[in-house]
């Protein structure tokens, strides 16, 4: 007895479609899917923000009086670099005691400066005092200057970025 037959017949037209359209696929995948994560990537990337900055020689800053520093360091915001500049104030107690300050206010964040005649850090903004070692004083800053962790390595002053807050 003859088993009926059941056989599907693909013509030449609908193999090669298929055929072209599983090509077009698997190129689709291998250079689409790369190309997503190259263009996404750096919306995803973390910034490095704990870095370690040298001011500069130990040695050179006089004990007792603030002296000034500037660097500069790169943010990255997704697709966007950006340098942004820090100003701080290293105060050497003694020989080897030292802490860095931020020049930062902590009322609206305008900068301060030292003034030798107050021995006070003055806001300009809303008139703001700091004493020599960064705490308020006066003024509406609602808490003290923030604060950079330091290390001296081969006589070289280093902070620790970002700087922690003070209550
Ligand atoms: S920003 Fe410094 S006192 Fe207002």
């Amino acid at each position: 007895m003859n088993k009926p037959q059941h056989s599907v017949r693909i013509n030449r037209r609908d193999f090669l479609k298929g055929v072209i359209g599983g090509i077009g696929s698997i190129i689709a995948f291998t250079y689409g899917v790369p190309m997503i994560i190259f263009l996404i990537s750096p919306a995803l990337r973390k910034q490095e923000s704990d870095a370690w900055v040298p001011l500069g020689t130990l040695e050179n800053i006089p004990i007792g009086i603030p002296t000034p520093f500037e660097f500069t360091r790169s943010s990255i915001n997704g697709w966007e670099r950006t340098g942004i500049s820090y100003g701080v104030f290293a105060v050497r107690k003694d020989e080897t005691n030292i802490r860095v300050f931020s020049n930062i206010c902590t009322h609206l964040g305008c900068r301060v400066s030292w003034h030798e005649d107050l021995q006070h850090y003055v806001s300009p903004c809303h008139d703001g005092h700091f004493d020599l070692y960064g705490n308020n004083v006066s003024g509406p800053p609602p808490r003290p200057l923030d604060e950079y962790t330091t290390k001296v390595e081969d006589g070289i002053l280093y902070i620790l970025t970002p700087p922690f807050r003070r209550s």
